[in-house]
């Protein structure tokens, strides 16, 4: 990927992650992601490239504006892949909580899973823990061998989780070897990449999720070596058909980093809204606002964090 691009992408997710901060706290979920979506989608529209959204906001019937399917760019120069998620953690943003990004990753032609936003099962960790993980093992046998594979005690280990209803019965495993299990409300994407920082304190993440952000965190996670493995989880009876109309014809597949995100011309880049496990958020100033983004470039494996100040004039 060009390296200008991946610079590029940075000023779609900053204005996206702008757009959506002016909605923290205010109850008001449809506005936040609108906001970021029109943002993301105009600035898109001034990058020379022609990128198509491969996974995102949904289908066109569901997405007025960047639905699968459709070509943003310029139409000059580089044809690539894009999965993207303007917003994600809308949930965050509208009620003023914990973690939220604006998000792009992009891949040669061809390159990322192309599939309907449903659930998938996951389980991500970093590079150091890459090989000992088994979507089919049971979870005492991950940890586990997480465990050993970082030199750590059990009861040393975080689990990042969603705190959601359906993962009780993880969390109960979870505790039962011991392990400490962080919840939290919304966010995956920044959750399974945490998983590549050491310093984040975040060793593994479990759990169900989206389908969107699967993707997403494997682009990051691929180039930096780590790994997440999942298995369509269908949110309804009608995503059925929907994901074997992409081609996926076997349900219980279990998708690597590397089945997600082929190749190695993959970038992935991220600015934050509200701060989480990856990056700090949008921070509102007298005549500026400053901006957290991180950049990885799958050729080179460079990891860029790129503080920004924007001049406002209001
Ligand atoms: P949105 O961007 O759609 O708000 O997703 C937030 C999120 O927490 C994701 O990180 C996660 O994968 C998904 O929702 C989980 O879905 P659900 O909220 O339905 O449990």
């Amino acid at each position: 990927m060009d390296r200008n691009l991946a610079l590029e992408f940075v000023r779609v997710t900053e204005a996206a992650a702008i757009e959506a901060a002016k909605w923290v706290g205010r109850g008001e979920k449809k506005k936040a992601d609108g906001a970021a979506v029109e943002a993301m989608r105009k600035r898109f529209n001034q990058v020379d490239f022609k990128g198509k959204v491969v996974i995102g906001e949904g289908e066109k019937d569901e997405a007025p504006m960047l639905y699968n399917g459709e070509i943003v760019g310029t139409g000059l120069g580089a044809e690539m892949d894009l999965a993207i998620d303007p917003l994600e953690c809308t949930d965050s943003v509208a009620w003023g909580r914990y973690n939220a990004i604006s998000v792009i990753a992009s891949g040669k032609k061809g390159s990322l899973l192309c599939a309907p936003d449903t659930y998938m099962e996951k389980l991500a960790v970093g590079k150091e823990a890459s090989n000992v993980i088994d979507l089919e093992a049971p979870i005492k046998d991950n940890l586990k061998k997480i465990a050993k594979a970082l030199g750590k005690n059990i009861k040393e280990l975080t689990v990042m989780v969603l705190d959601r209803d359906r993962h009780q019965e993880i969390i109960k495993q979870i505790r039962e070897v011991g392990s400490r299990v962080r919840l939290i409300t919304d966010g995956d994407v920044s959750a399974c990449i945490a998983t590549c920082f050491p310093d984040s304190g975040v060793d593994v993440y479990m759990g169900i999720g989206g389908s969107t952000e699967a993707v997403l965190s494997a682009v990051a996670m691929k180039v930096m070596g780590g790994e997440i493995l999942c298995r369509f989880k269908p949110k309804k009876e009608e995503d059925v058909p929907k994901i074997k109309a992409y081609g996926i014809k076997k349900l219980d597949k279990i998708f690597s980093a590397d089945d997600l995100a082929k190749g190695k011309e993959l970038s992935f880049t991220a600015t934050g809204v509200i701060e989480g496990p990856l990056l700090d958020g949008v921070k509102f100033e007298k005549n500026r606002i400053i901006t957290h983004s991180i950049v990885i470039r799958g050729v080179s494996g460079t990891i860029r964090y790129i503080k920004t100040y924007h001049h406002y004039y209001k």
